[in-house]
This record gives C-alpha cells, structure tokens and sequence, in this order.
C-alpha cells in the first residue's frame, strides 16, 4: 500500500482519523481541503461563494488525482464530497491505493454535524436544523454509490478514535 485514502460523508471523522492513524503508522498525512485552502489563500466556504462549487470541484479532482499519481506513501483526507465528481470513485481503484470508507449513520453524522461548524460547510451552511438531517439524508443516499467503491468499510457509529483508528491498523496488518 502506498496510499490510505479516508473517504465518507462531512463530519465521519476523516481528518481526525486521519491524523490519528498518521501519529501510530508514522505515516504523513495530507488533508485535500487544508491543501486547497493554503495553495488559493481561501477557505473552502470562500472559495465556493466567489468561484463556485464546479471550480471547487475541479481543482479538488486535479490536486487528488495528482496525489493518487505521486509515489510516496502517505494518507490522504479527502473531502466529503471527493469520490462523487469526475470519476474521482474510479482513483480509489488504482493499485497502489488502499481506502476505507468511514460509514456513519443519518443520526450520527446529523448529531456530529450539528454540534460541529455548519456554517463552515457550504453544502449544509443555508440550511436550518430540520432541514439539514433531510438533507443529510437524501444526499448520503445518493452518495453511498461512490463511497462503496472503497477497498474497505469502517462503521463509526459509538465508537472512539481510538476504537476506529485500531480497526483500521488491523485492517491494514
Ligand atoms: C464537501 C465536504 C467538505 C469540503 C467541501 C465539500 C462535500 O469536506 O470538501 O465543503 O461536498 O461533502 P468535509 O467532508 O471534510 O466536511
């Protein structure tokens, strides 16, 4: 394995985990939407209000599929909505990629979400309470297609990041 990609929906812990798993395999992590907003000066929520989402997704799917391309090992947090754009699911095949799909409940990832900042994501930002868990639930329907192409899948519901990022060195072992 060269790459450990995290994929799943806004807030299953992807970043988190990410720099767990990097402290216990001592492997460096790069998170895909840190690298956007350093590289345009602007945040993720900027970047869509003034450029909008397709040049998001656009300069996500070029720094990812460069990523993917690069030798070095290392893990890779992506961005919730990664693998669903520019067959970006489709790099999650390549040999020398591993990824595990964080897979959380609608109430889980509602709960997470509505404890984190929603105003600092753009897809849930214009949204009140009652609507974001419709909302959640309709798209991580029709996202789950793409997140199933993940090598493996790694329920997060109750647990801790320590229980997670365990399952995953296990799975890696
Ligand atoms: C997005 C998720 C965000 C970020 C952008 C779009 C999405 O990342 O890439 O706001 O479409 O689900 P997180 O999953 O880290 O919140």
């Amino acid at each position: 394995m060269k790459k450990l990609v995290l994929i799943g929906y806004m807030g299953c812990g992807k970043s988190t985990i990410s720099v767990e798993l990097s402290k216990v395999l001592h492997i460096p992590v790069v998170d895909l939407d840190q690298v956007i907003e350093e590289k345009h000066k602007m945040s993720i929520q900027k970047i869509f209000e003034t450029k909008g989402e397709l040049y998001f997704r656009k300069i996500e799917h070029q720094l990812f599929s460069e990523l993917i391309q690069n030798y070095e090992t290392m893990i890779i947090s992506t961005g919730g909505g990664t693998p669903c754009y520019f067959n970006n699911h489709l790099l999650l095949q390549n040999q020398s990629v591993f990824s595990i799909y964080l897979k959380g409940s609608i109430d889980t990832l509602y709960e997470r979400l509505k404890l984190s900042e929603i105003s600092k994501r753009p897809k849930l930002s214009n949204l009140n309470k009652s609507e974001a868990k419709e909302f959640i639930a309709k798209h991580l329907f029709e996202r789950s297609y793409f997140y199933h192409f993940a090598s493996k899948v790694v329920a997060i519901n109750d647990k801790s990041v320590v229980q997670i990022t365990n399952e995953i060195t296990q799975l890696l072992a």
